[in-house]
């Protein structure tokens, strides 16, 4: 897919913008802080419901106004939609398809798909357990946006969870003869219900992305590697199938079940698990240097791209800010493994950073314009 067209409203430091976009190669090129990745967090806001640059919703809003509008027409073969999401920070968020009636924000996610790579992943490798476990829940949802559903009713089903056993270990403080248990065992089913469809989800992921990742990364860096990525479940065995997985929650659950009453919270489950990332026979994070957390992310996103085109609709690539970090040689290498892509949109300071072979339609970037050149 791509998009013809990108209007904004009130988004980040632009009161409108209306870009048209072709397909292929589009660059953005501007000093620093004009506002060329506003636009394209914007495109990937539509993907993901969120932003690769804060967690919520209001930085978004540009200061003044009381709510941003993202609009997009995408193609897909031969069909058009458009897409309209209208972020209001502290209420709902709306979404309308094609004009029409509104929907839920989420129905809209499958229409817009894209791959985003920018500096703020290299918090992939260095970063927390979080950034990596929302790095697979994102593809997923890329992959199968009914996902979106089950992540949010893992989300749900674990706050009500944590809160059931946070009274429980109160009412043991405070000397009570505590409560009745049978609750959680409910909460257990749902938790691990929600839970191995997401664990299942991930577990595949991996497995598919895996020599995606270990080619990529090998033509970023040749002979630097191998990567491996390796999936760590907080519930141990070796269940593949949404039931083995179930399971394997369940009895995890059961065993745990003391502790989490003692700390109140939650200690089994995909919220807990980590996505340990080799480079050679160590882990990258605390061991890579710069440059090889920098490709090794890279080669993640890049991977996640060779995935989404191979499953058909092949989603917009989005290079934000990559060129200046590389050194020629590197530059090169990424531009061709990209410049046949449906549509990649490239943010860039200098206008030469961008290689040769991405040189498709320009635009300038500067104080809230953005005009084709
Ligand atoms: N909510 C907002 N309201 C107004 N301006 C904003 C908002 N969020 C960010 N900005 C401004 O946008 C600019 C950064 O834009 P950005 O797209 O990140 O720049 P760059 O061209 O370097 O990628 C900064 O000047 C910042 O002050
Ligand atoms: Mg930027």
């Amino acid at each position: 897919m791509h998009v013809t067209h990108l209007s904004l409203a009130d988004f980040r430091s632009y009161a409108r913008a209306e870009v048209p976009l072709d397909p292929g190669v589009t660059a953005f090129v501007g000093a620093n802080g004009q506002g060329k990745t506003n636009l394209v967090e914007a495109v990937g806001y539509l993907a993901t419901l969120g932003s690769h640059r804060v967690a919520s919703d209001a930085p978004l809003v540009r200061t003044g106004a009381d709510r941003a509008v993202i609009r997009a027409a995408v193609t897909q073969g031969e069909r058009s939609q458009l897409v309209e999401l209208e972020l209001n920070p502290g209420r709902a968020n709306r979404a309308r398809v094609n004009r029409s009636s509104q929907v839920r924000p989420r129905d809209v996610l499958g229409i817009v798909r894209t791959v985003l790579f920018a500096p703020e992943d290299l918090t992939l490798v260095k970063g927390d357990p979080g950034e990596r476990r929302r790095f697979l829940d994102e593809l997923i949802t890329a992959r199968a946006p009914r996902m979106a559903g089950v992540r949010s009713d893992y989300e749900r089903v674990l706050k009500q969870r944590n809160t059931l056993l946070k009274s429980a270990a109160m009412a043991r403080r405070h000397g009570g003869r505590g409560m009745d248990l049978s609750t959680l065992d409910v909460w257990d089913q749902h938790l691990a219900r929600a839970g191995a469809e997401l664990l299942a989800q991930r577990l595949d992921l991996v497995h598919t992305l895996q020599p995606l990742a270990d080619k990529a990364y090998e033509q970023l860096a040749p002979g630097g590697g191998p990567i491996l990525l390796e999936y760590r479940p907080s519930a141990p065995g070796a269940g593949q199938t949404r039931e083995e997985l179930y399971e394997q929650l369940i009895d995890a659950l059961a065993e745990a079940r003391k502790q989490e009453i003692e700390r109140g919270v939650t200690l089994v489950g995909p919220h807990r698990d980590e996505l340990l990332l080799r480079l050679g026979e160590l882990p990258a994070k605390g061991y890579a240097s710069h440059g090889e957390s920098w490709s090794y992310a890279l080669a993640l996103r890049l991977a996640s791209y060779d995935l989404l085109r191979s499953e058909g609709n092949e989603p917009v690539l989005v290079l934000d800010d990559v060129f200046a970090e590389l050194d020629a040689r590197r530059r090169e290498r990424l531009a061709e493994l990209v410049a046949d892509g449906e549509q990649v949109l490239v943010t860039a300071a200098v206008d030469d950073d961008v290689p040769d072979v991405l040189k498709g339609t320009r635009y300038a970037v500067a104080g809230g314009t953005v005009e084709r050149v």
